[in-house]
């Protein structure tokens, strides 16, 4: 059985119909491949993009490549050019992959000009998408692919994980200098706003009351005055989901119980940080980062990446796993375009490809009784299964 991560976030679709011919529909996609495996991902996205147009008399994806990440500044001198900004907002869903390089690499790029901070962070602000929603999912008949024991995995792992994605650390003043004793430093400030905490938090009770309407509030409340803020806010706006049970519990020891009993968690919540790094611990059970898809909400626009980076050390060898890619696509099909069934049948052709026996590498080891396929070859199959639905 193969069921899709249930992650929807609004009830209309992000991009209103209305404007739209309503018999034929156009969807403009801003496509932004970026650095290292980007591109290669990709290509197996536009593929699946291309498959899903054919099959859909009434849909048309008007697919516009632009520059983005490390290989935009260095050939066209910035990492966010004008015109990729433009685009992005004109678009109705913008599909991105991952950006950056080595940390060798990277220090060939002025700091600011780098893809992390020149090119990701200035996208999430100019779209405002705070809402990153991050599924862990790995149905039980894949459950071999997760490092865990199969008595810890059980009957596989199904969490939504919610970032706030355009406050605290990341976006906080920073200040860099030499104090009066004559030691370098430097400041950074976490910062958040109750509107900014509230957004987040209605999205995760949302999330909730489609789910198991338990809801982990993950937070630092024992040390951090921001976590005692956001505590505050998650009392007062619980009582408007009477249904939802909220279990507070401190990001340290979350890390382990993921690992220990991923079962207990359905939809998670968090501030910008712990969602990175606990995100990543996500791919980590299932895994490999390669399972990663993620959608980035705000309420006007929206764009979707994997939440793994480039994997430079992997660049350029056709072995990277498209699943975070072509989920996502799969998240875009739903929650910007509101098509629904389609999405559905994304993910039912991913699954089959793996329930077939295939693997990518970083999934199993040669000589595991794998049938191991590259990348673009996975998405060959994703759309021969697509095909078959
Ligand atoms: P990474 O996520 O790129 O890689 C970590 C490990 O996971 C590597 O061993 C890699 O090979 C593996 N991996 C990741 N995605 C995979 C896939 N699809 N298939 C198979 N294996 C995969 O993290 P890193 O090495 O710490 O970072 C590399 C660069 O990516 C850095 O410049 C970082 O800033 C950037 N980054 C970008 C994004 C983004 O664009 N959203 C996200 C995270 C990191
Ligand atoms: C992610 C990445 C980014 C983040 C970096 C590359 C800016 O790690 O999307 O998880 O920290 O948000
Ligand atoms: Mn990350």
């Amino acid at each position: 059985m193969v069921i899709s991560p249930a992650y929807r976030v609004h009830q209309q679709p992000i991009n209103q119909l209305s404007t739209k011919n309503l018999i034929m529909k156009h969807y403009k996609i801003a496509l932004l491949p970026g650095d290292a495996i980007g591109p290669e991902l990709m290509k197996e996205a536009v593929k699946v993009l291309k498959a899903v147009e054919a099959r859909n008399d009434d849909i048309e994806f008007e697919l516009i490549e632009a520059p983005f990440g490390a290989s935009a500044y260095f050939d066209v001198g910035h990492p966010f050019p004008e015109e990729t900004k433009k685009l992005c907002l004109e678009a109705d869903a913008v599909l991105k992959g991952p950006v950056g390089l080595s940390y060798e690499e990277t220090q060939k790029i002025p700091v600011d000009m780098q893809a992390e901070r020149g090119a990701i962070l200035p996208l999430r602000r100019h779209l405002n998408t705070y809402a990153n929603l991050r599924p862990v999912y790995l149905p039980k008949g894949l459950s071999h692919f997760s490092p865990l024991k199969e008595e810890i995995v059980g009957e596989g792992i199904d969490i939504l994980i919610i970032r706030e994605l355009v406050g605290g650390l990341y976006f906080g003043e920073k200040e860099v200098g030499v104090n009066d004793a004559g030691h370098r430093y430097v400041k950074e400030i976490l910062e958040y706003d109750e509107q900014q905490i509230s957004q987040i938090l209605h999205v995760a009770f949302q999330q909730a009351m489609k789910r198991k309407k338990v809801l982990h509030n993950i937070h630092k409340s024992n040390v951090l005055k921001s976590s005692v803020l956001w505590n505050q806010i998650v009392e007062e706006i619980s009582p408007e989901y009477p249904e939802v049970k909220v279990i507070h519990q401190l990001v340290d020891s979350a890390a382990t119980l993921l690992c220990l009993d991923p079962g207990q968690f359905d939809v998670m919540v968090m501030e910008n940080m712990f969602g990175d790094i606990l995100s990543d611990q996500g791919g980590g059970i299932l895994g490999s980062l390669g399972l990663m898809p993620s959608a980035c909400l705000g309420d006007d626009k929206a764009y979707y990446e994997p939440s793994h980076g480039s994997a430079p050390d992997i660049a350029g060898k056709n072995i990277a796993n498209p699943y975070s890619m072509i989920g996502s696509v799969a998240m875009m099909l739903e929650l910007s375009f509101n098509m629904i069934d389609e999405s559905k049948n994304v993910w039912k052709a991913i699954q089959s490809v793996f329930t077939q026996g295939y693997s990518t590498p970083d999934l199993s080891k040669p000589g595991s009784g794998v049938k191991m396929i590259n990348t673009d070859a996975f998405g060959d199959k994703v759309v021969e299964e697509l095909n078959k639905l």
